[in-house]
């Protein structure tokens, strides 16, 4: 038996020195130290010796357990530290590494120059309203002072649903639902998209934005217009701007104007942004004809009006200097991300 116990330690120093990770040496443990392992059955055998014998086996015995349980408890702490080495550097987090890059996107040109006006008017107390793009032919042309017949409805020329019905040529429609809706003091301006039946080019779109503006209230005379007008142009293209009025004929408004700036690029002195002009027009604008107003239930003897509208393409083109209008409607990334 001596011999027996000589042999299992030094086998089982070994066998303890090969496990080669914590699921193996355990499996090791059990089949030489568990219930059913070799120390076990080694001291199973004590029965047969003699009296003298017992307890110097006994005492080796309990060496042999006492070295193996040592060895063991070695080999497990050295394998628990490899595994932890082992999973930090698998966890390491190299913070050099190039990270993945989040695009972040931002608005559209137009919504952008969209922005800055409706930030200028809501200073200026106004609100924003809103109407519809199929609309009624009495809205688009009859009540704004266009009968059946007039000759400025050439100019517009639109989608028609139905014989009444068609895609809005301008957002005047507004102004009157607006008129038949509030009373005065009325303060709005009303974004959207308008139709006409017009051949793309750099200048022209068959679909593009207006924005139009509508202020009624007792008193309100062309000195109003001129100070609203004027302090969007400023707000929008700088200070220095200078505006200039411009007879004109809506049959909506009485009198109408068209409103120029002082180009922006020389100042006035003339160039090929402005054409050698020096003025830029960029909008229409006048005080509401009294046939309007009395035809949506506003007497005009008691209250006046003016009104503009405002192309947001052309405005946008201005604001970013892009000399083509198919560049805001084409989306392509790289003309978009320079914004
Ligand atoms: N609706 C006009 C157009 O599309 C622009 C316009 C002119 C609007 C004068 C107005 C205005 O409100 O008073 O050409």
């Amino acid at each position: 038996m001596k011999e027996q116990l000589y042999a299992l330690r030094t086998d089982a120093a070994v066998r303890i020195a090969q496990a080669g990770d914590t699921t193996q040496l355990e499996a090791v443990r059990v089949a030489l130290l568990g219930k059913k392992g070799e120390l076990t059955a080694i001291l199973k055998q004590m029965g047969k010796l003699s009296a003298e014998e017992r307890p110097v086996i006994g005492q080796l015995a309990n060496e042999a357990r006492g070295e193996l349980e040592g060895l063991l408890a070695a080999r497990a702490a050295a394998l628990g530290a490899e595994e932890t080495a082992r999973r930090l550097a698998a966890e390491t987090l190299d913070v050099t590494m190039p990270g993945s890059r989040k695009r972040l996107g931002h608005k559209h040109p137009l919504t952008v120059v969209l922005d800055e006006v409706k930030e200028i008017f809501l200073g200026m107390g106004f609100s924003v309203a809103t109407g519809p793009e199929v609309e009624w032919d009495y809205y688009n042309f009859e009540a704004l002072n266009l009968p059946q017949g007039h000759p400025a409805r050439d100019t517009q020329d639109t989608f028609y649903i139905t014989e009444t019905m068609l895609l809005r040529t301008q957002t005047s429609p507004v102004q009157v639902r607006v008129m038949e809706q509030q009373k005065p003091p009325i303060r709005i301006i009303a974004p959207g998209r308008v139709y006409r039946s017009d051949a793309v080019d750099a200048t022209h779109s068959p679909l593009f934005h207006q924005i139009e503006g509508l202020v009624v209230d007792e008193g309100i005379t062309m000195a109003d217009l001129k100070g609203s007008l004027d302090q969007l142009a400023k707000r929008l293209f700088g200070e220095e701007t200078r505006t200039r009025f411009r007879p004109h004929h809506f049959p909506f408004t009485e009198p109408s104007c068209e409103v120029d700036i002082s180009c922006f690029r020389c100042g006035g002195a003339g160039c090929p942004m402005c054409k050698g002009e020096g003025w830029i027009e960029i909008l229409g604008a006048g005080m509401v004809h009294p046939k309007v107003l009395a035809g949506c239930g506003i007497d005009p003897e008691r209250y006046s009006g003016f009104a503009f509208g405002v192309g947001l393409e052309r405005l946008t083109m201005f604001r970013f200097q892009i000399d083509d209008m198919r560049l805001l409607f084409e989306n392509d990334m790289r003309f978009l991300g320079q914004f």
